[in-house]
């Protein structure tokens, strides 16, 4: 099947599917976007998902490419012509094409929409949670404005590079007094020996994941004590459990930190439980 992608007004085959070279997403990463799950054909979280890119293009005052309905249109298309029942739609906004020029470009200039989906094999992201990943930490050199969901994500990619050249998933970020902020593509998360969830506070130093958010939710039903502050590798080594949580992912377990196994090395009942019961509390649409 020919993969589709929406690329500034019109559906087209991937093999067609291009931006412009003076696109200042390409330029100069000039540009936000989301990631939300597709799941049993309906979108997870997307009210969430949409408010946070509201919120990206605000912070970085760049129009709507479509009004919001009209995106929302646009994600399920893209989702039907690709036929995706599990797996994500993806969605990029740039601040539009212009002759290189580090400020913004003439009032009016119409930001770039890409929208594209496509499919995950659930018993994939099911085999991995079973056996739980391994991380490692690096240090977190990023801009201090990590709370808006741009595609400058230089850092993240050298960072997640590093935890695959050492036969790891994910990076977790490491600032200057030695906490974690998140991973690279992912929110960090720990269970202390006396058994509560720790994560790190939704301030500039990370992004305020939608899986966050409703986990937070899930924690709490489950009657868990949460713990919303930073937390230490040296915290992090003697944990009884790690998890990261991503639209894509959900709750997966980290059953090693750079190489030492967490609580008994395998994925623990906590994040387990979490991941089971997390899209009762998450929106459906
Ligand atoms: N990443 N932190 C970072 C740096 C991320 O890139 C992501 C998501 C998250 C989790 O956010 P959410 O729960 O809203 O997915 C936290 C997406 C999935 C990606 O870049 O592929």
């Amino acid at each position: 099947m020919s993969r589709i992608a929406y690329v500034n007004g019109r559906y087209l085959s991937r093999r067609e599917a291009s931006v412009n070279i003076e696109d200042r997403g390409y330029q100069f990463a000039d540009g936000v976007y989301e990631l939300c799950e597709v799941r049993d054909g309906r979108l997870i979280d997307e009210r969430r998902h949409v408010e946070r890119l509201r919120r990206s293009l605000e912070e970085l005052k760049i129009a709507w490419p479509l009004v919001p309905s009209a995106l929302a249109v646009v994600m399920r298309e893209t989702i039907r012509r690709n036929r995706v029942r599990n797996g994500i739609v993806y969605v990029q906004v740039t601040r539009g094409v212009a002759r290189r020029d580090h400020a913004f470009p003439p009032a009016g200039t119409p930001s770039s929409l890409v929208v594209t989906a496509r499919s995950l094999d659930p018993g994939g992201n099911e085999r991995l949670a079973a056996d739980g990943i391994a991380v490692i930490t690096v240090p977190d050199d990023r801009w201090s404005r990590v709370d808006i969901k741009t595609i400058a994500l230089l850092p993240n990619v050298l960072a997640k590079q590093a935890a695959r050249s050492q036969g790891a998933r994910e990076a977790w970020l490491v600032d200057r007094e030695g906490r974690v902020t998140e991973g690279s593509s992912s929110n960090a998360w720990i269970v202390t020996a006396d058994g509560k969830v720790v994560t790190r506070p939704a301030d500039n130093g990370i992004l305020r994941g939608i899986t966050r958010s409703v986990l937070i939710d899930a924690i709490k039903a489950q009657g868990l004590v949460f713990e919303e502050r930073a937390f230490t590798i040296a915290e992090a080594h003697t944990a009884l459990e790690a998890f990261v949580t991503a639209a894509s992912q959900i709750v997966m377990p980290v059953v090693r930190i750079d190489g030492r196994p967490v609580g008994s090395g395998k994925p623990g009942p906590v994040a387990t439980a979490l991941r089971r019961d997390f899209h009762k509390h998450a929106e459906w649409a």
